[in-house]
Parts: structure tokens; C-alpha cells; sequence
């Protein structure tokens, strides 16, 4: 195809902006799918993203466009909208050399808007504003236009005004795109450089990786090698996504689409890496790689001893499917044999949850998922630490030093206050408020990461009656006081219910923590202790008393995050409990600790 006539771009917006509608749309309107096809969100083919209604993995789309007689190959190139996948969005930009921004006329620049276009920015794309959902009874778009310009930068006055359900300003957008998107540089008999920006595991095909060409050409049949992984493959198939695989002989410089290459494990395969040909290879690698750092981990025990290899069976189809996933065999004191999980973050690992009790019918208990810590130690070791029980004794610790993530917040202005003190109680450092107009604001603040992860989102929606917004990246690690706290239940060290935790909140969440397994715990034949302890000191206590008649079941009010009611939901009617001595403790204490922040 000549590369004067293709065109990459990718659809950027915060969460229910309306790109995922958008996109159906430009597919219904170039042919390339039906009206039947139309809103069943073919580009999101998970099912838990369907559900969810978020784009998690990048998906690439050639759509043949004809504009003035000419015809054009215009490729579309998902991004996932959620901050977990920072890189993913990343890698996918890279891939183009233009962006719709695409923004909600009535709620205007949210903090995800900020986050992606700046995003774009820094890959130097051309940034087309695209005022979606004008079809609302009320919107705001000179308030809107006035937001993207102040905050994005963006001169918005050729900004296009859609509606991507009703279907108007479409041919606008298309014609947006092929008049203001450069064309794909490159040339056709350069040494052949490709960007991996996506990969998906097949069952029949094995890994499919997704590319963009960037110089030379890309052929069937060829050998190429992976520069990053320093591995060596033939072609077996290329083609596109149109947007069903339909297999070609090659692609050249701009184009976009997939090779299969009969790479049997997804972790193989890197996203960002560079293809090259194997004899003939360039001087260096496209720029940009980095393997996606997993934030947050968790335990993961089967109730029932004998599902061990089952549930390790299904935690590897798990991590075939993503490589952003991973897991190991650990033991635990008080739940036996099991799986400690790494995730990018909590919605990832709500993702791989949801479709482990969907996919795997294993019963599970989960404890509660932790960040990961880096600790120095008195003999100048530095070692990370993703497991409360690989802390080493207090005497061996220098400096014991946590993630730290920068966090944007969008608000309405009257909430400033509230958020403010919700980030200082979180031990944030505060950075910078700026007014996007007279009624919001946005607010920069640097944050742990522990602090951020298990409830923020849902708090800030509580504070702003949902108006708030926010986004965060990872700086760095900083130290703190921190510490790992202890539950003994009658006496005995309950592994799997450590934590780590700031010396300052120890005693309060201890004693939190303590009065909620007190809750979780039903009384038993004898009294049990329940006490919290930073090594050998107790902070905190309380005490089961022993049954003597009828006891009716506790129930208890308070709030309940997102999180734990997703737990929550797990099968009903299955008991969920574990022996501990004699003690039978619930699946639901092993989470309390996501309540006592
Ligand atoms: P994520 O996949 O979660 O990132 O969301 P998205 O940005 O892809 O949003 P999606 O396309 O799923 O749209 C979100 C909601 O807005 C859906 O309920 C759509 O029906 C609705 N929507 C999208 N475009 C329009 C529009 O032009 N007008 C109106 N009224 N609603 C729209």
C-alpha cells in the first residue's frame, strides 16, 4: 500500500467518553462492519472488559476509507484507558502518528483526558480535540474547549463536535484524520524495523504479535529476530485486522498489523520490542522498552488442599493470556500450600479475579494484596519485598522505603478542602493546585502508593458525589517508618494477616483490625484472643468470649469498598473458611485489612 495514503491513529479518552463508540462507529461507517456488529464492542473482545465496559488491551484495526476517490488505509490503534496499563498505552501510541482526543462534552477534561493526551505529547503525535456526545440535552462545549485548551494546551479551534451513538460529525472525523495526520514515514528498502505494541495468545496459533512497521518491509516466510528477547523466528502468517485477521504477503514502511510466528508462551514475546530481519539488522532497536513493573501482589490458597494443582494449572493458562501477570508456589503458616500473585496494580488484579472464579471454579482465599517495598538492610543489601512475611527483624532494617505516586486529581472546586485533607490523612506531600475554570480545579499531590491503591478511587468518588477524577504514576521509592504488624489469634502468629503499615497509624489500625476480626470470627467453644503486635509488643486486643446459647449471626454496617463487595460476590452457599488450631477463621478476615485504613 503506499505509504502516502496511511494513516495510524488511536483513540485516547477518559473511561466512558465514548471511545469505544466512537471507534464502532468509524467501523460502521467505512463498511467494515455491519450495523448488527455495530455497539457489540468488537474491539473489546474479553468478556470482563465487556462487562467492566473498559478497554484493557490494545487492539489494532485497518479500515479502508475512500476520500475525493482516493483510497486510504486508515489503522486503528486501541489503547487501554486505565492507568495500570500506563505502558500498554504507551507502546500504542508509538505505533501511530496521531491521536483523537476524545472529550465528554458535558463532563469536560477529567483527569485520564490530562494523563493521555500529555501521553501523545511526549510520542509527538497530532492531536485532534474531539468534542463527543453533543447530542446531549446539556453540554458545555465553550466551557469544554476553554478546559482543553487550559490544561492539554491544545488549540481547539478546529476541534470537531460529534456524536459518536447518533452517529453525527463521523465523516468530519475521518476527514480530520487523513487531512491533518502526517503519513507514515520510513522507506520500503531499509533495513527492516518493527514496533511490537501488543501480543495475544491464541489457542490454535499460539502468540500473535501485533506490529507497527517502522522502516523496511516485513514478509512471509522471513526469518526475523527480536532484538530486546534475542530470539530468532520465521513468519508463518502475516496480515491485518480488517478487523478479522485477514492474512497478505507483506507490509510495508507505516503499515499495521500481525505476524504469527509460532511462539508457543505470550511471555516470549515483549511488547515494545523491535523486529528486525535476521541477517540484515539496523544499528540499534526502535527506543523505548521497559517491562511493566508489577505493583501489587496478593496470596492466592485454595480452600481445599487437593485443588493445589488445578489452581496452578489455571494461574499458567492466566499468565499465558497476559504477561503482565505473574505467580509463584509460597506456603503459609495458616493457609498451607498456594500462589503468591503479582498484578500492575488493583484493577488488574480485580481482572484476573473475576475470570479465575469465572474460568477456573476453584474456591479461593485471598489475602490482602500489598504493595511492593524495597528495604536496606544494616549489611548494605537492598532487596524488595513483596510479602509482609519476608520482612527481616526490625535490628536488620536501615531504611525501610515505600512506592511513591504522583496523583492528579480533577475536581469540582468546592471539594478542594475535603480531597486536600483526605491526601494529608494519607500521609501525601502536597504539590500544586491549579483552577481550570471557576468551577474546577486540579489538584497534584504526592501519595504512597498503599495509601493510594486499595480505596482512594472510591473515596474521592464518596467526597465528590462522583465528580472527582483521578490518575497517578509512580516516581519512585521513598522511606518511611514503616513496620510490619502482627495478628496473633489465641496466641499464635497468623502468617497470612501481617501487614506493613506506618508506625504513626499502627496502633489505630491494629485496633481496628483486631475489632473486625472480632466480627468475622464466630464465637467458638472457648474465649480467643485476637491481638495485633509490632514484634514481641502487643498494641492492641480484643476477645472473643466463648458461646453459650443460640448465637445469631453478627451483621455490621460501615462502608464497603468496590473491592471487597467484588469479593464478596464469590459464590454464596460455599463455606469459606480455614482451620487455624482450633480456630476456624472466615475468608472475609483474611481481607479486614482493606477496611482499617
Ligand atoms: P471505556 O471503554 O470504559 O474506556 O469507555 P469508552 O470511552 O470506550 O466509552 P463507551 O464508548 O463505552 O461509552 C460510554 C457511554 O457513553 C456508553 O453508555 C455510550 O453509549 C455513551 N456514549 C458514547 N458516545 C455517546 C454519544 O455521542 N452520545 C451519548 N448520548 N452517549 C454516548
Amino acid at each position: 500500500f503506499d505509504q502516502r495514503f496511511i494513516r495510524n491513529f488511536s483513540i485516547i479518552a477518559h473511561i466512558d467518553h465514548g471511545k469505544s463508540t466512537l471507534a464502532d462507529q468509524l467501523l460502521l461507517k467505512s463498511g467494515a462492519i455491519t450495523q448488527r456488529e455495530f455497539r457489540e464492542q468488537i474491539l473489546d473482545d474479553l468478556d470482563v472488559e465487556r462487562e467492566r465496559g473498559i478497554t484493557v488491551k490494545a487492539r489494532a484495526v485497518a479500515i479502508r476509507y475512500t476520500l475525493d476517490g482516493q483510497e486510504y488505509e486508515i489503522n486503528l490503534i486501541d489503547t487501554p484507558g486505565h492507568v495500570d496499563f500506563h505502558y500498554e498505552v504507551s507502546r500504542s501510541l508509538a505505533a501511530c502518528e496521531g491521536a483523537l482526543l476524545v472529550v465528554d462534552a458535558f463532563q469536560g477534561v477529567q483527569a485520564q483526558t490530562v494523563a493521555n493526551a500529555y501521553a501523545a505529547i511526549g510520542c509527538d503525535l497530532e492531536i485532534i480535540p474531539v468534542l463527543n456526545k453533543i447530542d446531549l440535552p446539556v453540554t458545555r462545549i465553550p466551557e469544554v474547549m476553554e478546559e482543553i485548551e487550559s490544561v492539554v494546551g491544545l488549540d481547539t479551534s478546529n476541534a470537531l463536535k460529534v456524536s459518536a451513538k447518533a452517529g453525527i460529525g463521523i465523516e468530519d472525523v475521518f476527514k480530520a484524520i487523513v487531512e491533518r495526520i502526517p503519513a507514515p514515514k520510513g522507506k520500503p528498502d531499509d533495513p527492516l524495523r518493527a514496533l511490537v505494541f501488543d501480543s495475544k495468545y491464541d489457542h490454535y496459533r499460539g502468540v500473535i504479535t501485533y506490529i507497527r512497521v517502522k522502516e523496511g518491509t516485513i514478509s512471509k516466510g522471513q526469518k526475523i529476530y527480536f532484538m530486546k528477547a534475542g530470539t530468532a523466528h520465521e513468519i508463518l502468517e502475516i496480515g491485518q485486522f480488517r478487523p478479522h485477521m485477514l492474512p497478505c504477503e507483506e507490509l510495508g514502511p507505516g503499515q499495521v498489523g500481525y505476524i504469527v510466528t509460532g511462539i508457543k508462551v505470550l511471555g516470549n514475546v515483549h511488547v515494545g520490542d523491535t523486529v528486525c530481519d535476521y541477517l540484515r539488522r539496523p544499528a540499534a532497536p526502535l527506543p523505548g522498552y521497559e517491562i511493566p513493573q508489577q505493583m501489587v501482589f496478593c496470596g492466592m490458597y485454595p480452600i481445599d488442599a487437593s485443588d493445589f494443582e488445578h489452581l496452578r494449572e489455571e494461574l499458567a493458562r492466566m499468565s499465558l493470556n497476559d504477561a503482565s501477570f505473574s505467580f509463584a508456589a509460597d506456603t503459609s503458616e495458616a493457609l498451607g500450600f498456594g500462589f503468591r500473585c503479582g498484578f500492575l496494580g488493583m484493577l488488574h488484579m480485580e481482572i484476573i479475579q473475576q475470570r479465575l472464579e469465572k474460568e477456573a471454579n476453584v474456591d479461593l482465599i485471598q489475602t490482602a494484596p500489598n504493595v511492593t517495598y524495597q528495604i536496606l538492610k544494616t549489611n548494605g543489601e537492598e532487596v524488595f519485598i513483596d510479602n509482609p512475611q519476608e520482612v527481616p527483624d526490625a535490628g536488620s532494617i536501615t531504611e525501610f522505603r515505600e512506592p511513591i505516586a504522583k496523583v492528579a486529581f480533577i475536581l469540582p472546586s468546592d471539594k478542594i478542602g475535603a480531597v486536600m485533607q483526605m491526601c494529608a490523612d494519607r500521609r501525601g506531600v502536597f504539590v500544586t493546585t491549579e483552577f481550570l475554570g471557576p468551577q474546577r480545579a486540579q489538584l497534584v499531590w504526592e501519595l504512597p502508593l498503599a495509601e493510594i491503591v486499595f480505596d482512594m478511587y472510591d473515596k474521592l468518588k464518596s467526597i465528590t458525589q462522583g465528580y472527582g477524577t483521578m490518575n497517578y504514576e509512580i516516581i519512585g521509592y521513598r522511606a518511611a517508618d514503616l513496620v510490619k504488624m502482627d495478628i496473633l489469634v489465641k496466641g499464635e502468629r497468623v502468617d497470612a494477616l501481617s501487614t506493613i503499615v506506618h508506625r504513626t497509624s499502627a496502633e489505630r489500625r491494629g485496633r481496628a483490625l483486631c475489632k473486625r476480626l472480632k466480627e468475622e470470627i464466630s464465637r467458638h467453644q472457648f474465649e480467643i484472643p485476637i491481638q495485633a503486635a509490632l514484634g514481641a509488643r502487643i498494641i492492641a486486643r480484643e476477645t472473643i468470649s466463648a458461646v453459650r446459647k443460640d448465637v445469631t449471626a453478627k451483621c455490621y454496617g460501615g462502608d464497603i469498598s468496590r473491592k471487597r463487595k467484588l469479593l464478596e460476590k464469590q459464590k454464596e452457599g460455599k463455606k469459606r473458611m480455614k482451620q487455624f488450631g482450633s480456630v476456624e477463621i472466615p475468608q472475609k478476615a483474611f481481607l479486614s485489612v482493606l477496611d482499617t485504613g
